[in-house]
């Protein structure tokens, strides 16, 4: 994997750059769409590619690991075949998902006892098994098996649970010390910052992820509960100790005004369910507000769903006809939604990215955050 810095803006500190892996480029600032069992949720991968255009998914290795299993996954010659996608994929350790999901968790120096939400089956997650399944999984970018430190947290716990991510970092990587390339293309690691709320702790964990050299490096724990104030806070904290010849990944975050935070205090990458989950329940953002397209209010408004949107459904169908789609509970209406709200998403990273190479991101950023901050 290659990351190159093409420009560093003046008045803030947001980047735009360049990761080159054996499945393509991406380009930076990028938001990446989650596809947790293999699949954005309502979108197919010809219009996920076409319409919306992605240069990276995410997908999740709790949930692929537990249905359709690994060994399937390997018989497929990886998930990139599996799925029918050729570019990047980035899969989450489910150091996260184990601790959302999973009933009767117990977390030990060892690993992580879980129970399947599927099924109920008993499962042991060890930083080392981890490695292996998303070696298996076959994505470009693998993550170190972490714990997501919870919301709130009194400083003792977070303390440890940040030195347990550490201990267990140490062993993701000696376990992928001299190990092939399973498929032929490379696998990239990154670790992951965590410490809670706590800015003693975040630096501490942001110097010790940067002491390991990886190629790229996450921040979790953020966007748990946190107010956004707090977010920015340790985002910027921890950006400024993470080296800056390498991308930084800001992990399950958020609205569109989160993402331009974010991106103006130096983070390259973003994912959220945020786009997809929502657009499922019939909201909608767009450049000048969110809507709630079940909302009586739609009923008669023919105007476009979006008229600056980027993708086909924006134009070619109106509010009231998608207002309507919800109201009769058509699978059409949340496929509708999910293409709008990942078309805007990937607009406004994109946008961003044009305008710190122009040089007037904060400007655009300003107007942006102040427009988007409302319920149409
Ligand atoms: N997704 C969102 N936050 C986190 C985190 O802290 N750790 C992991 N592994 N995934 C996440």
């Amino acid at each position: 994997m290659k990351f190159s810095l093409l420009q560093k803006d003046n008045k803030s500190k947001a980047r735009a750059g360049e990761i080159t892996t054996d499945h393509g480029t991406i380009q930076t600032p990028i938001f990446m769409p989650v596809g947790t069992v293999a699949s954005v949720k309502g979108v197919h991968q010809r219009e996920l590619k076409d319409e919306i255009d992605p240069d990276i998914i995410l997908g999740n290795t709790y949930h692929l690991y537990l249905r359709p299993k690994t060994s399937i996954l390997e018989e497929a010659g990886g998930l990139h075949k599996f799925m029918g996608w050729d570019r990047n994929i980035l899969t989450d350790s489910g150091g996260y998902q184990v601790y959302s999901l999973s009933n009767n968790r117990k977390i030990k120096e060892e690993g992580v006892k879980f129970k399947s939400h599927i099924d109920g089956s008993h499962h042991f997650f060890t930083p080392e098994n981890v490695m292996e399944i998303q070696r298996t999984i076959g994505a470009d970018i693998i993550m170190a098996f972490d714990e997501c430190t919870p919301y709130p947290c009194d400083y003792n716990y977070a303390k440890r649970s940040m030195h347990l991510t550490h201990r267990w970092l140490d062993r993701c990587i000696s376990h992928l010390e001299d190990l092939p390339f399973k498929y032929g293309y490379s696998q990239s690691f990154f670790p992951i910052v965590q410490g809670s709320t706590y800015k003693d702790l975040r630096k501490q964990s942001a110097e010790y992820i940067a002491s390991v050299g990886a190629e790229g490096n996450a921040i979790g724990g953020l966007s748990v509960g946190e107010p956004a104030e707090e977010m920015y806070e340790m985002a910027e904290l921890v950006c400024d100790v993470l080296p800056e010849d390498k991308p930084r990944y800001l992990m399950g975050v958020g609205t569109p005004i989160n993402i331009l935070e974010n991106i103006a205090l130096g983070v390259d990458m973003f994912d959220c369910v945020m786009p997809t989950r929502n657009a499922r329940n019939g909201m909608l953002f767009t450049a000048h507000g969110t809507i709630n397209i079940k909302n009586k209010k739609w009923e008669d408004d023919f105007s476009p769903i979006d008229e600056m949107g980027i993708t086909f459904v924006d134009t070619e169908y109106s509010k009231a006809y998608l207002r309507h789609l919800f109201a009769a509970n058509e699978y059409l209406g949340k496929q509708i939604a999910t293409i709008h709200n990942l078309g805007f998403y990937l607009w406004l990273v994109r946008t961003a990215r044009e305008r710190i190479l122009a040089g007037d991101f904060l400007e655009w950023k300003t107007q942006m955050v102040q427009q988007m901050d409302k319920r149409l």
